[in-house]
């Protein structure tokens, strides 16, 4: 697969992205998408909203569907009331462990700082990397030699006693030689650093007045749910979405946007009767993983993951995620694209009644040493009232949770190729039609014998309904390329040909096949290509 150096140069300039604040330095862990960028995101999180809410047929029972089912949106506010974390358990429980250098002043996430266990000339020191497969084995290797003052040749004198094990497995850090250090014990005992962005809101700057950016857009969903029934004539089985910000302060950003501080989700929660989740969540999960496959990702580097028993949460009876072997990691490693997770009743059990944790096996509210609960629910009653049964219980809820930027990073690593065409390489991004930025792109062979002027028409004409572009800039096979490069699928030629028999060509980005086909009925075809088929 192509190196993520060479995607990430094309993505700065074509317009694709950019680092955040770039003339200031950046800052890390934020990202702008210039103006092909914005294209992209908005027809990866449009082909969602389109695809799994307004598309949705509820008349019908999808395939793999156990019955019909209804599908509503939402668009909630990113600070909310600190109640919400409270109860949702981000205020307790969502962080990651921390380990700073004293020397170096970097900060590393315990859990993501990896390493090798070495002996030589007597002593015993555990050699930290940040990066994992091959280049780790090198790193180690190399930072080794120097650790112990050894040249290359001497490589043998290195008795290894362990694989690359996460820095988790060490208990003392005495013998530990840090990412970016050059003597041992420099690093500090690992501390809980909660990853939500504190804010104040309105004039008060105490703790009264704090609050927190949205670490996720499911949980406006859950505090909205009896709005939503009270409002609309939705019935169980029916989803909620969200497409939206989310903010989480991740202490070490990296692999380009993948782990950002600032990013998109798209998330659905769906509320189904508790009997019907297992079902439901085998839907979604199939679901989910054909909807990445209708839009180009190749079946042989995205994979659906089922956790183990024990990594499900304490309230969930399954959790899978789908993953992709993005460019940037070791061979044969995945990176989470989205997760789908059955959440039983928990998040509205939680507003409710205050948040909830497991005692002897059961689910109920936590205590304080007070024995109050320690963050009290709304105390309204969220349970649903099945008119048919006459009954009110909770619904149980499956979780489909994506990220709108580890998506486009997705179909943008899965689309770049270097093709030899004629013994010349062409850079082509082969973006699935549906989220190219652009659709199509109006080319006239010449600027002469009346061409610019029929092209110009055709233009305006697919204008009103697509993204087009007119170039007329340079010779034609340069225009193409040019084309080809930001992911264009298809161009279209007005040459002089067209002026005897009203016809163009039509060039397809990824076959370069071209083929004459009737001015008029240029719109009808793109149509065509452009219609979703999942
Ligand atoms: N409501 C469940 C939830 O938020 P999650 O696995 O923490 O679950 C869901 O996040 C998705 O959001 C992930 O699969 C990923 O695509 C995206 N995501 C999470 N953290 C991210 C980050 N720091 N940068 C970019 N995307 C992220």
């Amino acid at each position: 697969m192509m190196e993520m150096d060479k995607l990430v140069a094309l993505c700065k300039r074509r317009g694709y992205l950019f680092q955040s604040s770039e003339i200031y330095g950046g800052l890390n862990g934020f990202w702008d998408y210039g103006p092909l960028g914005v294209e992209l995101k908005r027809n990866v999180k449009e082909a969602w909203w389109r695809d799994m809410v307004t598309g949705h047929n509820e008349l019908i029972t999808s395939p793999g569907a156990p019955t019909t089912h209804q599908m509503v949106g939402l668009d909630c506010s990113i600070i909310m009331h600190p109640q919400v974390w409270k109860c949702s358990g981000h205020y307790d429980l969502f962080h990651d462990f921390m380990v700073d250098c004293r020397v170096s002043k970097k900060r590393y996430r315990h859990d993501q700082v990896r390493g090798r266990w070495v002996e030589a000339k007597g002593r015993k020191i555990f050699v930290s990397s940040q990066t994992g497969g091959e280049e780790g084995l090198k790193e180690t290797e190399s930072r080794a030699l120097k650790f112990f003052n050894l040249r290359a040749k001497q490589a043998d004198e290195l008795s290894w006693c362990s694989d690359l094990v996460s820095l988790t497995t060490v208990a003392d850090f005495t013998e530990v030689l840090g990412p970016d250090a050059n003597e041992t014990g420099t690093l500090t005992a690992p501390r809980e650093f909660n990853l939500m962005f504190k804010t104040f809101v309105g004039a008060l700057s105490g703790e009264e007045g704090a609050a927190f950016l949205r670490p996720e857009t499911a949980q406006g969903i859950f505090v909205n749910f009896k709005n939503v029934c009270d409002s609309t004539r939705v019935k169980l089985p029916f989803g909620i979405a969200q497409v939206g910000k989310s903010f989480r302060n991740e202490i070490t950003p990296r692999n380009f946007t993948f782990r950002s501080r600032e990013f998109e989700q798209m998330e659905i929660e769906f509320f189904c009767k508790p009997s019907e989740s297992p079902d439901w969540y085998k839907y979604w999960r199939d679901r989910r993983y054909a909807w990445y496959l209708s839009l180009g990702l190749s079946s042989s580097r995205l994979q659906l993951r089922d956790h183990h028993a024990d990594e499900l949460s304490h309230y969930s009876c399954g959790t899978a995620d789908i993953e992709y072997a993005f460019p940037f990691l070791p061979p044969g490693e995945f990176g989470e694209l989205e997760g789908i997770a059955h959440r039983g009743d928990f998040d509205l059990r939680s507003h409710m009644e205050g948040k909830l944790a497991r005692k002897d096996g059961e689910l109920a509210v936590e205590l304080g040493e007070d024995g109050k609960p320690r963050h009290k629910g709304s105390g309204k009653d969220l349970r649903y009232f099945d008119d048919q049964a006459r009954e009110r219980f909770v619904p149980h809820v499956i979780e489909p949770s994506a990220g709108a930027d580890r998506g486009t990073l997705a179909f943008l690593c899965e689309a770049y190729h270097e093709d030899v065409v004629e013994g010349d390489t062409r850079v082509v991004l082969k973006l699935h039609p549906r989220l190219a930025p652009v659709k199509a792109a109006i080319l006239p062979l010449v600027n002469k014998d009346g061409m610019p002027e029929v092209a110009q028409k055709l233009y305006a004409e697919l204008k009103g309904e697509l993204a087009v572009q007119y170039d007329d800039g340079g010779a034609i096979g340069r225009r193409y390329r040019r084309q080809d490069e930001i992911g264009t699928p298809f161009c279209i030629t007005v040459d002089g040909q067209t002026k005897e028999d009203s016809t163009v060509t039509l060039r397809d980005r990824d076959s370069l096949e071209q083929v004459r086909v009737p001015l008029a009925g240029v719109l009808d075809i793109l149509r065509g290509k452009l219609k979703p088929s999942c």
